[in-house]
């Protein structure tokens, strides 16, 4: 039987971060009866071809505005894309789901705790709980995102819970399952007693939860995704914010527990560097993160050499593994040089199964720099053993002694797995708590 969707950090597409929910053109240019449906088979189909399908990428999650609800109070797709005049979705989701299941993909879907969803649709849950998760079921659908808009929020948990135990109930008795992912957590700044408390109850309810803000390409005057600093307000947050958020976070990691520190950036016209968009696939890998894609994946299909390094990243099967590893522990932050983006080196260590650890070794300077890692910062003693180091770049396996020395250009990084041999396991890091049920 294969291992039932969520126990694993959650792989695919979401349209959000790359497209919001603006109206779009086929790769032809023309827009005349492209409907947001299409738009997101067409993606689908893209995944297929480029073989990110079969890298593991199976999830497909339209995020905002594919819904309308009628005046009857029943969950619909909507008759048009962005306001625009354009079509958006079939009245009901079943041949959509269909479509992506015949592709080997799971259908994702999105909604919001309140009434209107963040870009206005009056298309939430609040109210309509148990209508709504019977229609997923009855489409077929395999994972939900529920969103914080809509709500005033003093009842969030409440909210929450109401429609995790609708899930449970359109699906019980039928062997399956509906993924629930749960943005709550993304409301509250890096370290807040309102944020750990929500830590405390989403993991009893979904499988995955964001833990960051909003990780975009369209951040007002933004050039760079990369070192992108919270607003204000904390509803932004390149990769090296949300990375930052994240990591810090990495206790709540467990098999079927996984926190989402929002989609990678990797692919086309995404605003990061090929340096930076490996970093970004090397950390959310060692953070135990879901690995969302969210870029324009029918132009990789459609020019698969040009795009060769960025499907590579992608597709870097060893870096793959450290993130759906069957500990499915988070990634801590065993060294942070400085507390910058673009100045430092950061070291990321995530324990794995069989007593092995992965590390990514950052280099956010400018510069090309030069970095000796300790072992002994990892967790291992005994340092004058020989270890194999994987690096999970060259895919090439060394010896190793007590440190491991390598130079890394700007915004780029190193990764390892290391496995201890006979040399002994890695010390426990105290950080993995057991799986919720
Ligand atoms: C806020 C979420 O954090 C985003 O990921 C996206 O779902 C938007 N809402 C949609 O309005």
């Amino acid at each position: 039987t294969p291992t039932p969707i969520g126990v694993k950090p959650l792989m695919g597409f979401n349209n959000w971060a790359r497209f919001t929910c603006a109206a779009q053109a086929r790769l032809d240019g023309t827009r005349d009866g492209y409907s947001f449906q299409q738009f997101m088979q067409d993606q689908a189909k893209a995944m297929s071809d480029t073989g990110l399908v079969a890298a593991g990428y199976t999830n497909l999650t339209v995020d905002d505005c594919w819904m309308q609800r009628t005046s009857a109070g029943y969950l619909h797709g909507a008759a048009a894309w962005g306001g625009t005049s354009q079509p958006g979705f079939d009245w009901e989701l079943t041949d959509y789901a269909a479509y992506l299941h015949g592709l080997g993909m799971q259908a994702g879907l999105y909604s919001t705790s309140g009434v209107n969803t963040c870009q206005g649709v009056p298309g939430g849950v609040m109210g309509h709980e148990q209508a709504d998760a019977n229609s997923l079921a009855y489409w077929g659908i395999d994972s939900i995102k529920l969103d914080n808009c809509g709500t005033d929020s003093t009842n969030r948990q409440g909210e929450f819970t109401t429609f995790a135990n609708a899930l449970n109930t359109a699906t019980a008795g039928t062997g399956r399952k509906i993924l629930f992912n749960e943005s709550a957590p993304a409301g509250y700044g890096p370290a807040s007693a309102e944020k750990y408390n929500t830590m405390d109850w989403v993991r009893t309810l979904g499988q995955m939860w964001r833990v960051s803000p909003d990780i975009a390409v369209w951040h007002p005057s933004t050039t760079s995704a990369w070192d992108w600093p919270h607003g204000g307000d904390y509803y932004e947050g390149g990769v090296y914010q949300n990375f930052t958020d994240a990591v810090a976070l990495a206790r709540y990691n467990a098999p079927g527990n996984a926190n989402d520190a929002d989609m990678l950036l990797i692919g086309d016209n995404n605003q990061l560097t090929l340096p930076e968009q490996r970093s970004q696939f090397a950390l959310w890998s060692a953070m135990g993160s879901p690995l969302m894609i969210s870029t324009d994946v029918r132009k990789m299909a459609a020019d698969p050499v040009t795009y060769a390094p960025q499907l590579g990243i992608l597709k870097n099967a060893d870096i793959i593994a450290v993130d759906q590893d069957a500990l499915g522990a988070g990634g801590y932050l065993a060294s942070r040089g400085n507390a910058s983006a673009t100045a430092g080196i950061d070291v990321v260590v995530k324990p794995l199964a069989g007593g092995k650890r992965a590390v990514v070794v950052l280099n956010k300077n400018a510069t090309a720099t030069t970095y000796t890692l300790d072992l002994g910062r990892v967790g291992f003693s005994n340092l004058t053993c020989t270890r194999t180091a994987r690096d999970l770049w060259s895919h090439t396996s060394t010896g190793v002694q007590g440190s491991i020395t390598a130079t890394i250009g700007a915004h780029d990084n190193a990764m390892y797995t290391i496995d201890p041999g006979s040399c002994g396991a890695a010390a426990p890091t105290g950080m993995i708590q057991s799986a919720q049920p």
